[in-house]
């Protein structure tokens, strides 16, 4: 009876205790129940603590049954972690089990806690180191087209001036020049003397031209019949000495103006834009960047979206125009460029803020923002009257394709816009403007007789 009795208490204790269990968040070691660990979890019945895996934690005063994952932009890169550490800067946790790694190339990160994901670098800022904490705006007279890199010079003919990054530098305007690397600004052409390529010093006017503006000056103007110089890089011309004309042997040369002055100044703008243009990762080529340049590239990614076809607005008036006025930009004077850039994204603007989809209502809006745009361009531009006053028909004429104006909404679009300024324009009495706005509405009348 003693002998049972001794052996019996130890095994009803034994089953007492087995039967309830330890108290959740302890285990049962040695008939006896502990809490769990910092660092463990012990799940009901356990008989020792487990460790906590990578990526989570335990930490407690009172039992611990699991152990929590660590929160986002957190890790725990050891079993048995009592805490998460934070992602220190210039680093990101995307996995709570791993060590951080650094922010790659073109990519920072900065934060009071834990980091998931490094940001990209705005644009026209960079940073071409890992594990940055920051990115650096580029720094005037350079762009940083790829985000990835150190900044680059801008190219001669080119200019970059910002408060912020800058993306991309731009091109001087016709009649200035930066014929060095990395200018803040490009230099107007000085009288007496002409800037065809904004690439290059400027050039005295040749004998027989001269050039005077209070702006750049992108050509030398021929002195005309019964004017002559007789020194390089003129501001003006002298009468012929017998009466209007200037025959004799001595003045000859000096009185026959150069001929097709322009095809001494073979340009090549449009190429080297192109060539500027930087390679933008697709993350940041999205539709409001493109509008913010007027890219023209908007139309193809917009229609990539609504899918009107070759012969929608997009691809068959949008794109086509907006390339078309790219590669007559030479025609238009330095305010007539001013205008084709504000119109280009004037008129991005305003599709992207409209949210049709029809591809017919598409249409008739956007050739109604055409007539907004080309009067109010906005982006410091005048409006297409007080452009065409300045007599840059060459340049309108050279973009427009008349078969374009057999749609009836490009029609309108014309009319609307020619009756907006045609009085004002035709008050004016100048011919060259007269004559062209009326040879613009005789071809809008065959047209729309035939
Ligand atoms: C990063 O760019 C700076 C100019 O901002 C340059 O001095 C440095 O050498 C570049 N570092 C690397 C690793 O390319």
């Amino acid at each position: 009876m003693k002998f049972y009795f001794k052996l019996l208490i130890p095994i009803l204790i034994f089953k007492i205790i087995n039967c309830q269990s330890c108290a959740l968040g302890s285990y049962f070691s040695n008939n006896n129940c502990y809490l769990c660990p910092n660092g463990y979890y012990c799940p009901s019945g356990a008989t020792k603590p487990i460790a906590c895996p990578l990526g989570t934690f335990s930490y407690s005063s009172g039992g611990i049954s699991e152990c929590k994952p660590c929160s986002l932009g957190y890790y725990a890169n050891n079993v048995a972690s009592t805490g998460c550490r934070a992602c220190p800067d210039g680093y990101q946790c995307c996995d709570p089990k791993k060590d951080p790694t650094p922010c790659p190339l073109g990519t920072y990160s900065s934060s009071n806690g834990g980091i998931s994901e490094c940001i990209p670098c705005y644009l026209g800022y960079y940073t071409n180191k890992t594990a940055s904490t920051s990115c650096r705006a580029c720094p005037d007279g350079y762009q940083c087209c790829d985000p990835k890199s150190a900044p680059s010079p801008c190219p001669v003919g080119t200019y970059s001036i910002s408060t912020g990054g800058i993306a991309q530098c731009t091109q001087c305007y016709l009649g200035y020049y930066a014929d060095t690397l990395a200018r803040t600004s490009c230099r107007a052409c000085p009288d007496g003397y002409q800037c065809c390529d904004p690439r290059i010093s400027p050039t005295p006017c040749p004998l027989g031209t001269y050039s005077y503006s209070s702006g750049g000056i992108s050509e030398c103007k021929s002195c005309g019949n019964g004017y002559y110089t007789d020194t390089l890089a003129s501001t003006g011309c002298k009468y012929c000495p017998n009466g209007n004309s200037c025959q004799s042997p001595v003045n000859a040369q000096q009185c026959s103006p150069v001929e097709n002055l322009a095809d001494s100044c073979t340009r090549n703008i449009n190429a080297e834009k192109d060539q500027l243009k930087c390679t933008q990762s697709n993350s940041i080529k999205d539709l409001d960047y493109l509008t913010s340049v007027g890219d023209c590239e908007f139309y193809q990614e917009l229609e990539n979206e609504k899918k009107c076809g070759t012969n929608g607005y997009l691809s068959r008036y949008g794109f086509k125009y907006c390339k078309k006025f790219g590669e007559n930009i030479d025609s238009f004077n330095k305010e007539g460029q001013k205008w084709v850039d504000g119109v280009r994204m004037c008129l991005m603007k305003k599709l992207l803020n409209s949210d049709i989809s029809n591809c017919n209502e598409l249409e008739s809006f956007a050739f109604d923002t055409h007539v907004d745009c080309y009067l109010n361009p906005g982006h410091g531009a005048k409006s297409m009257c007080e452009l065409l006053q300045m007599q840059n028909f060459i340049g309108l004429w050279n973009v427009y394709d008349f078969k374009d104006f057999l749609s009836i909404n490009a029609i309108k679009q014309v009319v609307s816009v020619m009756s907006n300024c045609g009085s004002q324009l035709i008050s004016n009495g100048i011919n060259s403007v007269n004559n062209n706005f009326n040879s613009l509405l005789d071809s809008l009348n065959l047209l729309t007789d035939s």
